[in-house]
């Protein structure tokens, strides 16, 4: 991907191999720049790239994908909308009945414990709060693939841990792995990524380059235990050390 700008153009990602398999769970790591956005836009069909191809389920990207569901660092919340309002927003889009659609965005809404809030507007949500209604959102046409850049990039440690079970518990990890959906998770966080993940992906800065591919082989469900294992100490420094090309101090 070349961006054409003012002062010239600028490549953003070089050679970029990367086969997902259905229901994984791939988690993108790398600095600030590095081209995770770009990415992540390419494969949602949102910005042509300037060479290659990208195929999801077989077919190739030409035009937005319908079929995914993308979640940003801030929430996009529209304000003068409820938040039920707001999470029946794609079926309108899709030109659906969203009346249809109200019992599984309540439902959907309990699950991130959001069903006190349905009928109240974003302002009278925590960020946090707010960012699980743009999951919600997400979620609510049954996406196949979710593309997730940074979600709870702005949130605090302690919600952040909550999100990640909770996005894993969505994810269907206690399910059979055929019936997961597919998500590619981007983050600049190293704990975050070998929490929730099968694999890391870890890229190098601009242009951005796939630098290692980590499998991430902690056992399922995880769980605040999983975090205090050796493994994951280890896999945590791997990846760090890949990043940094050096061992932390
Ligand atoms: N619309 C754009 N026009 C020009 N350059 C861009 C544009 N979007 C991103 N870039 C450049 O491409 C590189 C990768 O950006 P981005 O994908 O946002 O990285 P990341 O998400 O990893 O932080 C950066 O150098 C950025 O400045
Ligand atoms: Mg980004």
């Amino acid at each position: 991907m070349v961006y054409e700008t003012g002062s010239g153009p600028v490549e953003a990602l070089r050679d970029i191999s990367l086969t997902i398999a259905d229901g994984e769970f791939i988690a993108l790591v790398g600095p600030s720049g590095c081209g995770k956005s770009t990415l992540l836009r390419i494969i949602a069909g949102l910005r042509p790239m300037t060479s290659g191809a990208v195929r999801v389920a077989g077919e190739p990207v030409t035009r937005p994908l319908t079929s995914v569901g993308m979640v940003f660092q801030a929430p996009v919340l529209l304000k003068w909308r409820t938040i039920l309002d707001n999470v029946l927003l794609p079926a309108e889009l899709a030109g659906h009945d969203a009346r249809k659609y109200r019992d599984r965005a309540m439902d959907l809404l309990g699950i991130v414990g959001l069903s006190d809030f349905a009928s109240k507007l974003p302002r009278e949500l925590s960020g946090g709060m707010q960012q699980r209604a743009s999951i919600v959102r997400a979620l609510l046409l049954d996406p196949p693939l979710l593309l997730m850049d940074e979600p709870f990039g702005a949130l605090d440690a302690m919600t952040r841990d909550e999100m990640n079970i909770e996005l894993l518990r969505v994810w269907g990890e206690t399910s059979e792995a055929g019936k997961r959906k597919t998500i590619l998770f981007v983050t600049h966080s190293i704990p975050e990524a070998v929490f929730l993940a099968d694999r890391a992906v870890v890229m190098s800065p601009r242009p951005g380059r796939i630098a290692e591919v980590t499998p991430i082989h902690l056992a399922r469900p995880r769980t605040v235990e999983t975090r205090i294992r050796p493994e994951f100490g280890e896999l945590s420094m791997a990846i760090y050390h890949r990043l940094h090309g050096r061992v932390p101090a």
